[in-house]
């Protein structure tokens, strides 16, 4: 201990007067040790222009809060120490900077002087999309164990006027609601402790606007988002002197967890952005670094697909299934993904009340198996995927009644269901092994699928692992890290195959998951109106690639073409039967999916730009512009105008006011008439003017292209 505090007094000799700037292209965050040596945080915001100025800078508050010292406020860490000291007290012992793939590095390491206790902090900051990442390992350098109550992955502190949350809340069928309100004094709690569909009712991020709400194109914002699948927990604390206190982490809740004797503890990481310009410049970062760093195939192009989820559920047989690849076919979309109910034997996938565990065809249903359904699709000269849903078990399974004990369940306890399942166990190796090799088996035995989707339909119910024994509050954390485990070693053998996460729509989605996931389903709800919301939600962070939206029956009112375009903003796809639309509809979704293909590099790579908010007005317009600014598309929709609706001029954004683009309207129905073709028009009169595109009518849509001369 002595040691270390001698190392402790020669580090701060050597830095204590270097302020630690951690800075991207047009944020900084800087920190710095202040007399007591402890680390404080002095600035967050826009980038400083002048080193000369940061010495002005004021002390601040201190970075990574302990449990148990003068502090007031909600602690980012709480350790038991082995002798029963609930107190840690963190000071500066050295930093260290380094270049990493995409950005650069700093790590922080901070001990108690009275416990061999240190705490690591990790920055990276991604320079050009202007994103930090930030995690912290906690070291029990104790001979004993300690206990673990908190442990966050980052602190946050701001001086504002005011500050304005924007939350997201939702349920099945109902996601991604946004939610304003000022913040006052004392907390605001945003947390999940569903365990697997974790995000059902809340995802894990957030908009912070600073001193006024932010607009799109005005206003300081910052966007935060925790990368963890699993129970999350936000605090924003307003402090007696109007500070505010962002804490990001784990939910704390039932998971203490006891830390051996040199034991590190990892945390998730917490990834931000700020923004002086407005809303899309901090959607722009997140975009752009979700793509470049962190989204699975983040740069790689994306399948279209037809489903058979709604056209069939569990009702299908091979026949079906291959009359539905030539639906595809004359679609034009690159695959056909076969979703749940083609598993079980003792138990038929008949509904979603048995099967579920026993990966094995059902024979009755698909004689040929996988098998043959892969050859037809290569026949046919589209792709086959599979959906499936490894870590449920239906307690009227195969699976259940061998391994009673892989299953999360209280002993002696009536068993609650979610949906008729249950959670596997993840903590446990054995079924890490198990959920791996459900992956594995169909990709050795059928190399040609070339996509999974994979579902999580439950919350952890009937809390409790067999496999942990006397380690209960470590269920929740530990499994999820056995959930990436098992996501590791598949990204490993298959490092391209596309995968899409479902959690009964999006209960499940986050940027850690991302990393092995090359795109969530964004709501069960295919309804395009409330897809207009529930997109719009999920845009502020995930790019389109990564944004499934599908054309389905619902919304009976809505035309295929208000359908698709609405699906044409995030990665299109279609789960209907052809012979439920006519031949103009087919005629007309056919040229969409080819106009989808040719538009990639503009919706897919491009930014992104929301033009009019669906929940402000009775319209919605959406405008993706590629990188070199010379191509674009608007997406433009009536939801349900009232009488008198005023119909303004649409303006783009993100053209160059010099070029001269060529104007068209697409994605018409066979023999429809347009205005909007082969104009040409300045970009400079596109975004000063605008177009009049807006019509009365209901559920109306258009899209327009825009291509540089
Ligand atoms: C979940 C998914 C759906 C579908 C069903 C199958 O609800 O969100 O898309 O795959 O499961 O049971």
């Amino acid at each position: 201990m002595a040691m270390l505090a001698v190392a402790w007094l020669l580090a701060m000799a050597a830095h204590a007067a270097e302020p630690i700037r951690i800075s991207t292209q047009k944020m900084d965050l800087i920190m710095q040790v202040n007399g007591q040596g402890r680390l404080v945080q002095s600035y967050l915001g826009k980038r400083l222009l002048h080193d000369s100025d940061l010495g002005w800078l004021k002390e601040g508050r201190e970075v990574y809060l302990t449990h148990g010292m003068e502090d007031y406020f909600e602690p980012a860490v709480d350790i038991e120490h082995a002798d029963g000291n609930p107190s840690t007290l963190l000071r500066y012992v050295s930093h260290e900077v380094k270049p990493v793939q995409g950005g650069k590095e700093t790590v922080i390491t901070l001990a108690d002087d009275q416990y061999p206790t240190t705490v690591r902090l990790h920055y990276v900051a991604y320079e050009a999309e202007n994103v930090i990442k930030t995690w912290t390992e906690i070291t029990n350098g104790e001979k004993k164990s300690v206990k673990l109550a908190k442990y966050a992955s980052a602190t946050l502190h701001l001086d504002r006027e005011a500050y304005y949350l924007t939350a997201f809340s939702g349920d099945w069928a109902d996601e991604a609601h946004m939610n304003t309100e000022p913040l006052q004094p004392g907390k605001r709690v945003i947390d999940t402790k569903l365990g697997t569909r974790a995000n059902m009712f809340t995802p894990p991020m957030f908009i912070l606007s600073l001193d006024q709400q932010a607009g799109e194109t005005n206003g300081e914002c910052i966007f935060g988002q925790l990368g963890w699948t699993g129970n999350f927990r936000f605090t924003f604390e307003v402090d007696n002197k109007g500070g505010l206190r962002v804490i990001a982490g784990i939910n704390p809740y039932f998971s203490t967890r006891t830390m051996k004797a040199g034991e590190t503890f990892v945390t998730p990481e917490f990834f931000f952005t700020y923004s002086q310009e407005g809303m899309a410049k901090a959607t722009h970062h997140f975009h752009d670094w979700a793509r470049n760093h962190q989204l699975k195939d983040g740069t790689g192009t994306r399948l279209t697909l037809l489903n058979n989820w709604e056209a069939t559920y569990f009702s299908f047989n091979e026949d079906m299934l291959v009359g539905l690849m030539d639906d595809a076919v004359r679609l034009g979309v690159d695959m056909f993904l076969l979703d749940d109910g083609w598993f079980g034997n003792k138990y038929p996938r008949q509904s979603d009340t048995q099967g579920l565990g026993d990966w094995e065809e059902t024979h009755s249903k698909l004689p040929g198996g996988v098998g043959r359904l892969c050859e037809e699709a290569r026949k046919k000269g589209v792709k086959f995927g599979i959906w499936i849903e490894p870590e449920m078990v239906n307690p009227k399974s195969e699976l259940y009644e061998k391994h009673k004990d892989w299953v999360i369940h209280l002993p002696g306890r009536e068993e609650y269901y979610y949906r008729n399942q249950m959670v596997l166990d993840l903590c446990n190796p054995e079924v890490q092994e198990f959920v791996f090799e459900v992956v594995d088996r169909l990709m050795t035995s059928y190399p040609e699928i070339a996509f999974f989707k994979w579902d999580c339909n439950s919350p952890i119910t009937n809390i409790y692992s067999p496999y942990l024994k006397d380690r209960q509050q470590h269920l929740y954390v530990d499994y999820v890290k056995g959930l990436y485990s098992v996501l590791d070693r598949i990204k490993a053998k298959y490092p391209r195959l596309p995968m899409m996460l479902c959690s009964g729509g999006s209960g499940r989605i986050d940027y850690k998951a991302l990393e092995y996931f090359t795109e969530f389903w964004a709501s069960d709800n295919t309804d395009p109106v409330e897809r207009l919301f529930i997109q719009y939600g999920y845009s502020f962070f995930y790019p389109a690639k990564a944004t499934c939206a599908h054309v389905t029956t619902w919304n009976k009112q809505a035309s295929i073409k208000f359908k698709t375009d609405v699906a044409s903003m995030g990665k299109l796809g279609f789960d209907i039967k052809l012979s439920d639309m006519t031949e103009q509809e087919i005629q007309y979704a056919h040229e969409a999916v080819a106009n989808y293909h040719r538009l990639h590099p503009v919706i897919g790579d491009g930014d992104m730009y929301r033009l009019i908010s669906p929940y402000e007005q009775q319209h919605a317009a959406t405008q993706f512009v590629s990188k070199d600014r010379r191509h674009s598309v608007l997406f433009a929709f009536d939801i349900h105008p009232r009488f008198g609706d005023k119909l303004r001029y649409v303006k783009f954004r993100g053209l160059d006011p010099a070029l001269q683009y060529r104007v068209n309207e697409i994605n018409l129905m066979p023999g429809q008439s347009t205005w909007v073709k082969d104009r040409t028009y300045s970009g400079d009169f596109l975004m000063t003017v605008g177009l009049d595109i807006l019509s009365a009518g209901s559920m109306k849509s258009r899209v327009v292209e825009v291509v540089a001369q």
